[in-house]
Protein backbone atom coordinates (compact mmCIF):
# COMPACT_ATOMS: atom_id res chain seq x y z
CA UNK A 1 0.00 0.00 0.00
CA UNK A 2 3.09 2.55 1.33
CA UNK A 3 5.35 0.68 -1.98
CA UNK A 4 6.21 3.17 -4.46
CA UNK A 5 4.31 5.75 -2.54
CA UNK A 6 5.59 9.68 -2.97
CA UNK A 7 5.41 10.84 0.30
CA UNK A 8 5.68 14.61 1.50
CA UNK A 9 6.77 14.98 5.03
CA UNK A 10 6.34 17.88 6.99
CA UNK A 11 7.96 18.07 10.29
CA UNK A 12 6.84 21.48 12.54
CA UNK A 13 8.77 22.29 15.76
CA UNK A 14 7.36 19.83 18.47
CA UNK A 15 9.04 18.14 21.11
CA UNK A 16 7.62 15.08 19.13
CA UNK A 17 10.05 15.41 16.16
CA UNK A 18 12.89 12.74 17.42
CA UNK A 19 9.62 10.40 16.97
CA UNK A 20 9.12 11.19 13.67
CA UNK A 21 12.69 9.98 12.57
CA UNK A 22 11.88 6.67 13.14
CA UNK A 23 8.19 6.93 12.11
CA UNK A 24 9.94 7.81 8.51
CA UNK A 25 11.87 4.78 8.40
CA UNK A 26 9.09 2.57 8.99
CA UNK A 27 7.42 4.42 6.04
CA UNK A 28 10.38 3.97 3.53
CA UNK A 29 10.88 0.49 4.95
CA UNK A 30 7.26 -0.07 3.54
CA UNK A 31 8.80 0.68 0.35
CA UNK A 32 7.54 4.62 -0.24
CA UNK A 33 9.79 7.08 -1.09
CA UNK A 34 10.18 10.35 1.63
CA UNK A 35 10.93 14.13 0.99
CA UNK A 36 11.40 16.06 4.51
CA UNK A 37 10.40 19.97 4.86
CA UNK A 38 11.21 21.12 8.13
CA UNK A 39 9.85 24.22 9.90
CA UNK A 40 12.52 26.57 11.48
CA UNK A 41 11.46 26.16 14.93
CA UNK A 42 11.25 21.90 14.12
CA UNK A 43 15.24 21.97 13.32
CA UNK A 44 15.44 23.02 17.08
CA UNK A 45 14.83 19.86 17.88
CA UNK A 46 16.19 17.01 15.07
CA UNK A 47 18.68 18.25 12.74
CA UNK A 48 17.61 18.06 8.98
CA UNK A 49 20.94 16.57 8.37
CA UNK A 50 19.23 13.47 10.36
CA UNK A 51 16.32 13.27 8.24
CA UNK A 52 18.72 14.34 4.89
CA UNK A 53 21.00 10.87 5.51
CA UNK A 54 18.23 8.53 6.48
CA UNK A 55 16.02 10.11 3.67
CA UNK A 56 18.66 9.91 1.18
CA UNK A 57 17.11 13.62 -0.02
CA UNK A 58 17.85 17.35 0.42
CA UNK A 59 15.53 18.17 3.24
CA UNK A 60 13.73 21.71 2.36
CA UNK A 61 13.73 23.92 5.44
CA UNK A 62 13.80 27.86 3.75
CA UNK A 63 11.45 28.74 0.89
CA UNK A 64 14.23 31.72 -0.32
CA UNK A 65 16.96 29.03 -0.79
CA UNK A 66 16.25 28.37 -4.60
CA UNK A 67 19.20 26.29 -6.25
CA UNK A 68 17.25 25.46 -9.18
CA UNK A 69 16.52 28.14 -11.29
CA UNK A 70 14.13 25.68 -13.45
CA UNK A 71 11.59 25.19 -10.45
CA UNK A 72 10.04 26.92 -7.35
CA UNK A 73 11.04 24.74 -4.62
CA UNK A 74 7.50 24.45 -2.11
CA UNK A 75 5.38 24.79 -5.67
CA UNK A 76 7.79 21.33 -6.87
CA UNK A 77 7.54 19.89 -3.37
CA UNK A 78 3.77 20.17 -3.83
CA UNK A 79 3.54 18.96 -7.16
CA UNK A 80 5.83 15.84 -6.36
CA UNK A 81 3.60 14.28 -3.67
CA UNK A 82 0.80 11.25 -3.76
CA UNK A 83 0.72 12.05 -0.11
CA UNK A 84 1.47 14.66 2.65
CA UNK A 85 2.02 13.70 6.20
CA UNK A 86 2.48 16.66 8.73
CA UNK A 87 3.88 15.14 11.81
CA UNK A 88 4.48 16.33 14.59
CA UNK A 89 1.54 18.81 13.93
CA UNK A 90 2.21 21.61 16.07
CA UNK A 91 -1.00 23.86 17.47
CA UNK A 92 1.02 26.86 15.24
CA UNK A 93 1.14 25.10 11.98
CA UNK A 94 -2.38 23.62 12.79
CA UNK A 95 -3.60 27.08 12.91
CA UNK A 96 -1.60 28.83 9.93
CA UNK A 97 -3.57 25.76 7.83
CA UNK A 98 -6.69 26.47 9.26
CA UNK A 99 -6.37 30.00 8.40
CA UNK A 100 -4.36 30.05 4.55
CA UNK A 101 -1.25 31.32 6.32
CA UNK A 102 2.03 30.86 4.11
CA UNK A 103 4.68 32.30 5.67
CA UNK A 104 7.36 29.40 6.02
CA UNK A 105 8.55 26.76 3.44
CA UNK A 106 5.96 24.10 5.21
CA UNK A 107 2.85 26.26 5.19
CA UNK A 108 3.54 27.48 2.16
CA UNK A 109 4.04 24.13 0.06
CA UNK A 110 0.90 22.86 2.31
CA UNK A 111 -1.08 25.44 1.28
CA UNK A 112 -0.12 24.38 -2.17
CA UNK A 113 -1.17 20.56 -1.94
CA UNK A 114 -3.78 18.93 -4.00
CA UNK A 115 -3.00 15.80 -2.74
CA UNK A 116 -4.22 13.86 0.81
CA UNK A 117 -3.50 15.70 3.84
CA UNK A 118 -2.88 13.26 6.80
CA UNK A 119 -1.63 15.11 9.88
CA UNK A 120 -0.41 14.23 14.11
CA UNK A 121 -1.14 16.68 15.95
CA UNK A 122 1.11 16.74 19.44
CA UNK A 123 0.69 18.64 21.91
CA UNK A 124 0.37 19.99 25.34
CA UNK A 125 -3.02 19.00 27.19
CA UNK A 126 -4.05 22.56 27.73
CA UNK A 127 -2.64 23.90 24.32
CA UNK A 128 -4.54 20.80 22.42
CA UNK A 129 -7.93 21.48 24.64
CA UNK A 130 -8.03 25.33 23.79
CA UNK A 131 -11.19 26.32 21.72
CA UNK A 132 -8.96 27.71 19.30
CA UNK A 133 -7.13 24.29 18.42
CA UNK A 134 -10.45 22.97 18.36
CA UNK A 135 -12.10 24.68 16.12
CA UNK A 136 -8.75 25.04 13.70
CA UNK A 137 -8.82 20.70 13.66
CA UNK A 138 -12.81 21.10 13.13
CA UNK A 139 -11.30 23.48 9.76
CA UNK A 140 -9.25 21.13 8.78
CA UNK A 141 -10.85 18.09 9.34
CA UNK A 142 -14.40 19.94 7.30
CA UNK A 143 -11.59 20.42 3.99
CA UNK A 144 -10.81 16.22 3.86
CA UNK A 145 -7.66 16.43 6.12
CA UNK A 146 -7.19 14.13 8.13
CA UNK A 147 -6.20 14.89 11.67
CA UNK A 148 -5.36 11.70 14.32
CA UNK A 149 -6.16 12.24 17.63
CA UNK A 150 -3.45 12.29 20.00
CA UNK A 151 -2.57 9.78 22.56
CA UNK A 152 -3.11 10.25 26.12
CA UNK A 153 -0.31 9.53 28.87
CA UNK A 154 2.81 10.79 30.14
CA UNK A 155 3.48 14.22 29.03
CA UNK A 156 6.70 15.96 28.10
CA UNK A 157 6.11 18.42 30.94
CA UNK A 158 6.47 16.25 33.70
CA UNK A 159 2.20 15.13 34.15
CA UNK A 160 -0.54 13.02 32.47
CA UNK A 161 -2.98 13.85 29.72
CA UNK A 162 -3.86 13.94 26.40
CA UNK A 163 -1.87 15.36 23.74
CA UNK A 164 1.08 12.59 23.24
CA UNK A 165 2.43 11.70 19.45
CA UNK A 166 0.30 8.63 19.10
CA UNK A 167 2.21 5.43 19.07
CA UNK A 168 3.29 3.89 15.78
CA UNK A 169 1.29 1.25 15.29
CA UNK A 170 -1.70 3.21 15.65
CA UNK A 171 -0.59 6.16 13.09
CA UNK A 172 0.87 3.43 10.49
CA UNK A 173 -3.11 1.26 10.41
CA UNK A 174 -4.92 4.58 10.49
CA UNK A 175 -2.66 5.92 7.79
CA UNK A 176 -3.45 2.95 5.66
CA UNK A 177 -7.19 2.91 6.54
CA UNK A 178 -6.82 6.98 5.34
CA UNK A 179 -4.52 6.00 2.02
CA UNK A 180 -7.58 3.25 1.46
CA UNK A 181 -10.64 5.39 1.66
CA UNK A 182 -9.21 7.81 -0.64
CA UNK A 183 -8.13 5.44 -2.89
CA UNK A 184 -10.78 4.79 -6.26
CA UNK A 185 -11.29 1.65 -8.18
CA UNK A 186 -10.13 -0.82 -5.43
CA UNK A 187 -10.68 -4.49 -6.91
CA UNK A 188 -12.45 -5.79 -4.05
CA UNK A 189 -14.27 -2.96 -2.34
CA UNK A 190 -17.68 -4.03 -1.24
CA UNK A 191 -16.18 -8.18 -0.94
CA UNK A 192 -15.89 -10.07 2.16
CA UNK A 193 -12.75 -12.24 2.38
CA UNK A 194 -12.22 -15.11 4.69
CA UNK A 195 -9.01 -15.77 5.81
CA UNK A 196 -7.50 -18.95 7.49
CA UNK A 197 -3.95 -18.77 9.09
CA UNK A 198 -1.82 -20.34 11.39
CA UNK A 199 -0.76 -24.31 12.45
CA UNK A 200 -3.79 -25.74 14.82
CA UNK A 201 -3.06 -27.26 18.39
CA UNK A 202 -4.57 -30.39 19.03
CA UNK A 203 -4.63 -30.73 22.71
CA UNK A 204 -3.14 -33.68 24.62
CA UNK A 205 -3.85 -32.43 27.83
CA UNK A 206 -3.88 -28.86 29.37
CA UNK A 207 0.09 -27.87 28.75
CA UNK A 208 0.60 -30.75 25.57
CA UNK A 209 -0.54 -30.22 22.12
CA UNK A 210 0.36 -31.37 18.50
CA UNK A 211 1.13 -28.72 15.75
CA UNK A 212 3.03 -28.18 12.60
CA UNK A 213 6.04 -25.75 11.55
CA UNK A 214 3.25 -23.18 10.08
CA UNK A 215 3.79 -19.59 11.01
CA UNK A 216 0.45 -17.83 10.02
CA UNK A 217 3.03 -15.56 7.92
CA UNK A 218 1.62 -16.35 4.62
CA UNK A 219 -2.18 -16.16 5.91
CA UNK A 220 -1.98 -12.85 7.91
CA UNK A 221 -0.04 -11.18 4.55
CA UNK A 222 -2.98 -12.53 2.45
CA UNK A 223 -5.48 -10.97 4.72
CA UNK A 224 -3.61 -7.83 4.50
CA UNK A 225 -3.44 -7.75 1.18
CA UNK A 226 -7.17 -8.18 0.87
CA UNK A 227 -7.99 -5.70 2.92
CA UNK A 228 -5.32 -2.90 1.07
CA UNK A 229 -7.53 -4.49 -2.25
CA UNK A 230 -10.29 -3.06 -0.30
CA UNK A 231 -12.31 -5.81 1.20
CA UNK A 232 -13.93 -6.81 4.33
CA UNK A 233 -11.46 -8.81 5.90
CA UNK A 234 -12.21 -11.75 8.64
CA UNK A 235 -8.68 -13.38 9.90
CA UNK A 236 -9.32 -16.48 11.69
CA UNK A 237 -6.05 -17.71 12.74
CA UNK A 238 -4.10 -20.22 15.06
CA UNK A 239 -1.32 -18.25 15.22
CA UNK A 240 -0.11 -15.50 17.78
CA UNK A 241 0.73 -12.93 15.20
CA UNK A 242 -0.19 -9.72 15.34
CA UNK A 243 -3.38 -8.67 13.24
CA UNK A 244 -4.17 -4.48 12.38
CA UNK A 245 -6.79 -3.16 13.89
CA UNK A 246 -8.53 -3.07 10.61
CA UNK A 247 -9.05 -6.39 10.39
CA UNK A 248 -11.73 -8.45 12.29
CA UNK A 249 -9.50 -11.16 14.02
CA UNK A 250 -11.28 -14.52 15.47
CA UNK A 251 -8.58 -16.87 17.27
CA UNK A 252 -8.49 -20.19 17.70
CA UNK A 253 -6.79 -23.20 18.19
CA UNK A 254 -7.54 -26.44 17.38
CA UNK A 255 -8.61 -27.68 13.61
CA UNK A 256 -12.63 -28.17 15.47
CA UNK A 257 -12.54 -24.84 16.76
CA UNK A 258 -11.43 -23.35 13.23
CA UNK A 259 -13.93 -25.31 11.34
CA UNK A 260 -16.61 -23.77 13.44
CA UNK A 261 -15.22 -20.10 12.62
CA UNK A 262 -15.34 -20.77 9.02
CA UNK A 263 -18.48 -22.85 8.67
CA UNK A 264 -20.46 -19.84 10.61
CA UNK A 265 -19.02 -17.31 8.54
CA UNK A 266 -18.53 -19.18 4.90
CA UNK A 267 -21.67 -18.75 3.40
CA UNK A 268 -21.55 -14.94 3.71
CA UNK A 269 -17.99 -14.69 1.70
CA UNK A 270 -17.09 -13.74 -1.22
CA UNK A 271 -13.53 -15.85 -0.71
CA UNK A 272 -12.12 -17.75 1.25
CA UNK A 273 -8.51 -18.46 1.58
CA UNK A 274 -7.58 -21.45 3.20
CA UNK A 275 -3.57 -20.81 4.28
CA UNK A 276 -3.69 -22.35 7.82
CA UNK A 277 -1.97 -25.46 8.21
CA UNK A 278 -4.90 -27.74 9.65
CA UNK A 279 -3.46 -30.52 11.72
CA UNK A 280 -5.16 -33.76 9.71
CA UNK A 281 -5.38 -35.61 13.23
CA UNK A 282 -6.26 -34.80 16.68
CA UNK A 283 -6.06 -37.18 19.72
CA UNK A 284 -9.15 -39.10 20.11
CA UNK A 285 -9.67 -37.85 24.11
CA UNK A 286 -7.83 -35.04 25.44
CA UNK A 287 -6.45 -35.76 29.23
CA UNK A 288 -8.26 -32.69 31.43
CA UNK A 289 -5.22 -33.31 34.02
CA UNK A 290 -1.68 -33.11 33.08
CA UNK A 291 -0.72 -36.38 32.32
CA UNK A 292 2.00 -38.43 34.34
CA UNK A 293 5.35 -40.04 33.23
CA UNK A 294 4.97 -43.38 31.89
CA UNK A 295 7.59 -46.06 30.44
CA UNK A 296 4.90 -46.09 27.17
CA UNK A 297 2.60 -43.39 25.95
CA UNK A 298 0.16 -44.55 23.06
CA UNK A 299 -2.14 -41.66 21.78
CA UNK A 300 -4.75 -42.91 19.45
CA UNK A 301 -5.83 -40.17 16.99
CA UNK A 302 -8.95 -39.07 15.18
CA UNK A 303 -9.59 -37.63 11.79
CA UNK A 304 -10.29 -33.75 12.01
CA UNK A 305 -12.88 -32.22 10.37
CA UNK A 306 -11.68 -31.45 6.25
CA UNK A 307 -12.50 -28.00 6.27
CA UNK A 308 -11.53 -27.09 2.58
CA UNK A 309 -13.55 -29.77 1.35
CA UNK A 310 -16.25 -29.64 3.61
CA UNK A 311 -16.18 -25.25 1.98
CA UNK A 312 -15.67 -26.97 -1.58
CA UNK A 313 -18.82 -28.88 -1.34
CA UNK A 314 -21.06 -25.92 0.04
CA UNK A 315 -19.27 -23.29 -2.33
CA UNK A 316 -21.64 -21.19 -4.84
CA UNK A 317 -20.26 -20.92 -8.32
CA UNK A 318 -19.76 -17.38 -7.68
CA UNK A 319 -17.50 -17.47 -4.35
CA UNK A 320 -14.16 -18.03 -4.76
CA UNK A 321 -12.57 -20.54 -2.62
CA UNK A 322 -8.60 -20.83 -2.59
CA UNK A 323 -6.57 -23.83 -0.78
CA UNK A 324 -2.88 -24.26 0.06
CA UNK A 325 -0.84 -26.76 -0.60
CA UNK A 326 2.33 -27.80 1.60
CA UNK A 327 4.58 -30.77 -0.04
CA UNK A 328 7.67 -32.01 0.09
CA UNK A 329 7.37 -34.10 -3.39
CA UNK A 330 5.43 -34.50 -6.63
CA UNK A 331 4.05 -31.40 -6.07
CA UNK A 332 2.16 -31.02 -8.70
CA UNK A 333 0.46 -34.52 -8.99
CA UNK A 334 -0.66 -33.76 -5.43
CA UNK A 335 -1.41 -30.56 -5.91
CA UNK A 336 -3.97 -31.20 -8.94
CA UNK A 337 -5.40 -34.10 -7.00
CA UNK A 338 -6.32 -31.53 -4.20
CA UNK A 339 -7.78 -28.86 -6.72
CA UNK A 340 -10.29 -31.32 -8.17
CA UNK A 341 -11.32 -33.24 -4.90
CA UNK A 342 -11.88 -29.85 -2.59
CA UNK A 343 -13.69 -28.15 -5.54
CA UNK A 344 -11.44 -25.38 -5.09
CA UNK A 345 -10.54 -22.63 -7.70
CA UNK A 346 -7.29 -21.72 -7.02
CA UNK A 347 -4.21 -23.85 -5.41
CA UNK A 348 -0.83 -22.43 -4.10
CA UNK A 349 1.31 -25.09 -3.54
CA UNK A 350 4.57 -24.67 -2.45
CA UNK A 351 7.45 -26.81 -1.32
CA UNK A 352 7.66 -26.66 2.36
CA UNK A 353 10.93 -29.32 2.07
CA UNK A 354 13.25 -26.59 1.57
CA UNK A 355 14.58 -24.48 4.34
CA UNK A 356 14.39 -20.97 2.52
CA UNK A 357 11.33 -20.78 1.84
CA UNK A 358 7.54 -21.78 3.46
CA UNK A 359 6.93 -23.12 6.64
CA UNK A 360 8.05 -20.35 9.16
CA UNK A 361 10.12 -17.94 7.11
CA UNK A 362 9.57 -14.48 5.32
CA UNK A 363 9.66 -15.54 1.60
CA UNK A 364 8.12 -18.43 -0.46
CA UNK A 365 8.03 -19.97 -3.82
CA UNK A 366 5.02 -21.27 -5.26
CA UNK A 367 2.80 -22.72 -8.05
CA UNK A 368 -0.63 -21.32 -8.80
CA UNK A 369 -3.14 -24.13 -10.03
CA UNK A 370 -6.60 -23.68 -11.35
CA UNK A 371 -9.06 -25.43 -13.22
CA UNK A 372 -8.91 -22.85 -16.46
CA UNK A 373 -5.70 -21.81 -16.30
CA UNK A 374 -1.80 -23.69 -17.27
CA UNK A 375 0.44 -23.82 -13.42
CA UNK A 376 1.97 -20.54 -12.68
CA UNK A 377 5.23 -20.06 -11.18
CA UNK A 378 5.43 -17.21 -8.56
CA UNK A 379 9.08 -17.22 -8.11
CA UNK A 380 11.16 -16.79 -4.56
CA UNK A 381 9.75 -13.49 -3.12
CA UNK A 382 8.47 -12.17 0.09
CA UNK A 383 5.14 -13.60 1.31
CA UNK A 384 3.74 -10.17 1.06
CA UNK A 385 4.12 -9.93 -2.33
CA UNK A 386 3.30 -13.31 -2.90
CA UNK A 387 -0.12 -12.43 -1.15
CA UNK A 388 -0.52 -9.69 -3.11
CA UNK A 389 -0.13 -12.08 -6.29
CA UNK A 390 -3.15 -14.44 -4.82
CA UNK A 391 -5.23 -11.44 -4.29
CA UNK A 392 -4.94 -10.17 -7.64
CA UNK A 393 -6.09 -13.50 -8.95
CA UNK A 394 -9.04 -13.63 -6.39
CA UNK A 395 -9.63 -10.03 -7.58
CA UNK A 396 -9.95 -11.28 -11.68
CA UNK A 397 -11.80 -14.13 -10.59
CA UNK A 398 -14.36 -12.56 -8.27
CA UNK A 399 -14.97 -9.23 -11.00
C1 LIG B 1 10.81 22.50 24.39
C2 LIG B 1 9.63 22.88 23.53
C3 LIG B 1 8.71 21.91 23.19
C4 LIG B 1 7.60 22.25 22.41
N1 LIG B 1 6.71 21.27 22.07
C5 LIG B 1 5.63 21.59 21.37
C6 LIG B 1 4.68 20.59 21.03
O1 LIG B 1 4.83 19.41 21.35
N2 LIG B 1 3.60 20.96 20.30
C7 LIG B 1 3.41 22.25 19.91
O2 LIG B 1 2.38 22.51 19.26
N3 LIG B 1 4.29 23.20 20.20
C8 LIG B 1 5.40 22.91 20.90
N4 LIG B 1 6.30 23.89 21.20
C9 LIG B 1 6.05 25.24 20.76
C10 LIG B 1 6.43 25.41 19.29
O3 LIG B 1 7.76 25.06 19.07
C11 LIG B 1 6.16 26.85 18.88
O4 LIG B 1 4.79 27.13 18.94
C12 LIG B 1 6.68 27.14 17.49
O5 LIG B 1 6.34 28.47 17.14
C13 LIG B 1 6.13 26.19 16.46
O6 LIG B 1 6.59 26.53 15.19
P1 LIG B 1 6.22 25.73 13.88
O7 LIG B 1 4.78 25.46 13.92
O8 LIG B 1 6.59 26.65 12.76
O9 LIG B 1 7.06 24.53 13.86
C14 LIG B 1 7.43 23.57 21.95
C15 LIG B 1 8.40 24.53 22.27
C16 LIG B 1 9.48 24.19 23.04
C17 LIG B 1 10.49 25.25 23.37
Amino acid sequence: MLKGKKIALYVTGGIAVYKVVDLMRTLIKAGAEVKVAMTESATQFVSPLTFQVLSKSAVYTNTFSEDDPERVNHIYFADWADLAIVAPLTANTLAKLANGIADNFVSSALLASTCPVFTIPAMNEHMWENQATQANIETLRGRQMYVMNPDEGFLAEGYSGKGRFPAQERIVDELRLFIREAAVDLPLKGKSVLVTAGGTKERIDPVRFISNDSSGKMGHAVAEAAWESGAKVTLITASSLDVSENITVARVESAEEMYDAVSSRFDSSDALVMAAAVSDYSPETASPHKMKKQDQLTITFKKNPDILKEMGNRKHSSQCLVGFAAETDNIEVYANKKLKEKKADLIVANDVGKKDRGFNVDKNEVIFFSQAREPQIIQLKEKTEIAKDIIDWISEFLN
